[in-house]
């Protein structure tokens, strides 16, 4: 564990301060956008298409303007008069606010109705008659490809097909080399199926602009507020918003894990519909629309292969993969990586050799893509190797953990160049599985599967040794539409040395009132208590690419130290003023600088705030304030060793996960208390997909996951007691030596489930089992595998 330097009542890293933001939380006390009343407020609702792919032939809203309340219906026609019924994507694609001439998914967004009530809104919507001449859908992304396939994005004047990119990366010659020699190779297709972020506050906002003031706010649930602000700018310029007549406001938000970063179409109709009628419009998605409509993560089409010399050395590895972008590609991505950073996906392996590639295809489904609570498809490239390398292991007959320990990348390799181009800043990949596997009792395990299954029980041990790569990013190599992806702090210490930071990312439930403050208060020596923490205001905050993909830790917690050391420089010069000695000549602890030799002479930070307003050096500026842009030199690599314990019952094909230990390693760690709970969350976030979660659609592209009745969240009953733990090992370019934490667990969890669940049917002859592992693909795969009722 990391040893706090400051003492509780200071509240620096390392202690498990309870979270300030809390109170107001579980007080029901929060400010959410629907908690945002305006007086003369109308309402947004909209029309969905129950088609996946159909012409529009007529949208009739009369019977809607009838509807006592409606005061007007929005159709595509009517932006296009404005140019606004197309919007880039954050790929740099195009995307429909409303369409004109077809649908292209099933609860596309048809036509909005503005109305006095949310009743009157919804009665209005369900008038609205709209007209459809429906067209064949293309729901699988591989016949998407084929020739003859209807081609979707007619509205490019020149596609011809629905091929959207083709991206590859890694040294093709030496990896294929590596395969001719290769003693074992093994191969795999593995789907990463198409799964919801369901947060517990759907999307929404309320737009007001006010003519008088000539100014647009808007109150939304968005995880990167300066980056929309930019993009409405330069959307809307044309009519008039330029951007210092924007405020983007995120109050509270319930829930982002990557699903509030795109600009959903509900938010522009309602940013037109203020504009045009002067009144503030309220937008809020019921839960279909947001589990249906809403941006996607995963649905990756993998096929992979593995090689290794016999004694278990691995060498290469080589992937091909289909990515389903739905119609547009609007994939939260750095501008370079089409596909994310899934080429991290060598993991924690000294692999010499490997060769990427992806291809992405349009489909008649909502777009994919986003991040959902891992850094651009790292859990894609994680659940792969780690599936892989448990497959190599179970093939060559040697034990999981044993073939991860010789292959890991060992703590002296560090930083590390992996075979895909990645800097890796620090790891140690064996002592975490290591812990992981005391922890558990690995060997005590081995003995009890091994007698289980001469009884015929199916018990199964899973292993998965994930590399994470969060903190995006150098501003060299990473950038969403074109702004960098830098990230900010700014620090006021008022006179009397309480202060007040704020911040350009966003926290939609990760703590950063409570850990920001831990970081200033560990540099300053300012009491956690004393610094308030504000995020989410562009008229207030500097300036930042928000909060997704673990980046805040990362990148604006660095900012924090970095903007803290500039405070201190001018502290410094302050108390040498008022010590009557040489800055070089004080020492320096949190919150207090001494003489040297004389430890009685010294001044707190208190004092040199009160001083630099009242009593500051001639010459000096008054004021102790600060800001740092920081752009980190490289990504921090999380990394962690989880192992699983699963039960499969096989009348029913059950899978029962009997334990669960995680050992996380995110660097040095501002809150314990929190990042047990990041990862107690993000572990039930990735048993979701390994078991429950999947968005299905038949093949007229009906949705077949569109609520909570079908698509199965986790519940406390589903969910096993979580045994967790850590290893530090300090990033050794982060100002605090910390790495992000908030999506280990979510990245790492499935594949340990997926593996403990093939180790216990591998000896049936199992060798794959896609995700969701659910009772009937369980009891299917055993019938198919001889194991009779
Ligand atoms: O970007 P996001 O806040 O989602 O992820 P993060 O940077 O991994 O941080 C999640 C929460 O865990 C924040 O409150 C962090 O400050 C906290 N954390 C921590 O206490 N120690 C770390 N080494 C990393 C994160």
């Amino acid at each position: 564990m990391t040893t706090a330097r400051t003492t509780p009542e200071v509240g620096g890293m390392g202690h498990s301060i309870k979270r300030k933001e809390d109170p107001r939380f579980i007080r029901g006390k929060g400010t959410y956008v629907d908690d945002v009343v305006l007086p003369g407020m109308l309402y947004l609702d909209i029309v969905r298409s129950p088609h996946a792919h159909a012409k529009i032939v007529k949208i009739d809203t009369s019977k809607a303007t009838a509807v006592p309340g409606v005061l007007a219906v929005i159709t595509g026609a009517d932006l296009a008069k404005y140019n606004l019924h197309w919007m880039p994507t954050l790929m740099s694609d195009t995307q429909m606010v409303l369409p004109v001439e077809k649908v292209m998914y099933q609860a596309q967004e048809v036509a909005a109705v503005l109305a006095t009530t949310r009743y009157a809104a919804a009665d209005g919507a369900a008038a609205v008659d709209v007209e459809y001449d429906p067209l064949p859908a293309v729901v699988d992304p591989h016949k998407a490809l084929e020739p003859g396939a209807p081609v979707l994005r007619t509205d490019k004047k020149d596609k011809k097909d629905n091929h959207i990119w083709h991206w590859e990366w890694g040294d093709r010659a030496a990896t294929d080399r590596a395969f001719a020699e290769a003693d074992v190779t093994v191969k795999e297709r593995i789907y990463i199926p198409r799964i919801h972020v369901a947060s517990i506050e759907t999307c929404g906002c309320v737009a007001h602009f006010d003519k008088v003031q000539d100014k647009l706010t808007v109150w939304m649930t968005t995880q990167a507020p300066h980056a929309i602000r930019t993009v409405f700018a330069l959307v809307a310029g044309h009519v008039g918003l330029a951007e210092h007549k924007i405020r983007i406001i995120s109050p509270d938000i319930g829930g982002g894990f990557g699903g509030k970063v795109p600009v959903y179409p509900g938010y522009v109709i309602a940013v037109a519909a203020s504009v045009l009628t002067g009144k503030p419009v309220k937008w809020i998605e019921d839960r279909m629309e947001n589990l249906q409509a809403d941006s996607f993560a995963r649905d990756y089409h993998i096929t992979a292969e593995l090689a290794a010399r016999k004694d278990g050395t691995l060498t290469a590895l080589r992937i091909k993969t289909l990515a389903d972008h739905g119609y547009t590609d609007a994939a939260a991505n750095p501008s370079k990586f089409p596909a994310g950073l899934f080429h991290v996906c060598t993991g924690s392996y000294d692999l010499k050799a490997a060769h990427v590639e992806v291809d992405g295809a349009y489909t008649n489904k909502p777009p994919g893509g986003i991040a959902y609570r891992c850094s651009f498809r790292v859990t894609e490239a994680v659940h792969t190797i780690e599936r892989m390398v448990d497959i190599m292991a179970h093939q060559l007959g040697q034990d999981p953990a044993e073939l991860r320990k010789k292959n890991f990348i060992r703590p002296e390799q560090f930083p590390y160049k992996s075979a895909l181009g990645w800097e890796y800043d620090s790891g140690n990949y064996a002592g975490a599985l290591d812990k992981a596997m005391q922890m558990i009792g690995y060997a005590e395990l081995k003995r009890e599967q091994a007698e289980k299954r001469k009884r015929g029980e199916l018990m199964g041990i899973g292993i998965s040794s994930f590399t994470e790569i969060v903190g995006a990013g150098p501003s060299k190599h990473f950038d969403i539409l074109g702004l960098k992806m830098f990230d900010s702090c700014e620090i006021r210490v008022h006179p009397t040395g309480k202060a007040i930071a704020r911040f350009g990312t966003k926290s939609q439930g990760q703590g950063h009132e409570t850990t920001y403050a831990q970081i200033l208060a560990e540099e300053l020596g300012i009491p956690a208590a004393d610094i308030q923490i504000e995020e989410g205001d562009t008229d207030t905050a500097p300036y930042g690419l928000g909060t997704y993909a673990s980046r805040s830790t990362p990148v604006a917690g660095a900012a924090a130290a970095v903007a803290a050391r500039k405070i201190l420089d001018k502290a410094r010069k302050i108390a040498a003023h008022l010590l009557e000695a040489a800055p070089d000549d004080l020492v320096y602890e949190p919150g207090k600088f001494s003489v040297k030799g004389a430890p009685n002479r010294s001044k707190t930070i208190q004092d040199c705030a009160f001083a630099a307003y009242t009593n500051h050096p001639q010459g000096m500026e008054a004021g102790l304030e600060a800001v740092s842009y920081y752009d980190p030199p490289n990504l921090t690599y999380p990394f962690g060793s989880y192992i699983c314990v699963v039960d499969i019952d096989s009348g029913t094909g059950e899978v029962k996960v009997r334990r669960f230990v995680a050992i996380d390693d995110c660097g040095n760690i501002i809150n314990p208390m929190i990042v047990e709970g990041q990862v107690h969350g993000g572990l039930t976030m990735g048993l979701a997909p390994a078991l429950l979660e999947e968005i299905q659609y038949d093949e007229h592209g009906n949705v077949q996951g569109g609520s909570f009745i079908d698509y199965l969240l986790p519940t406390a009953v589903e969910t096993p007691k979580w045994e967790v733990g850590n290893t530090v090992t300090p990033s050794p370019h982060h100002p605090i030596g910390a790495k992000g934490i908030g999506e280990s667990a979510t990245v790492g969890a499935p594949a340990a489930i997926a593996n403990a669940v093939v180790d216990a049917l591998w000896h049936l002859g199992v060798r794959h089992v896609d995700i969701p592992i659910t009772p009937p693909k369980v009891w299917k795969l055993l019938r198919e595998h001889g194991v009779k009722d």
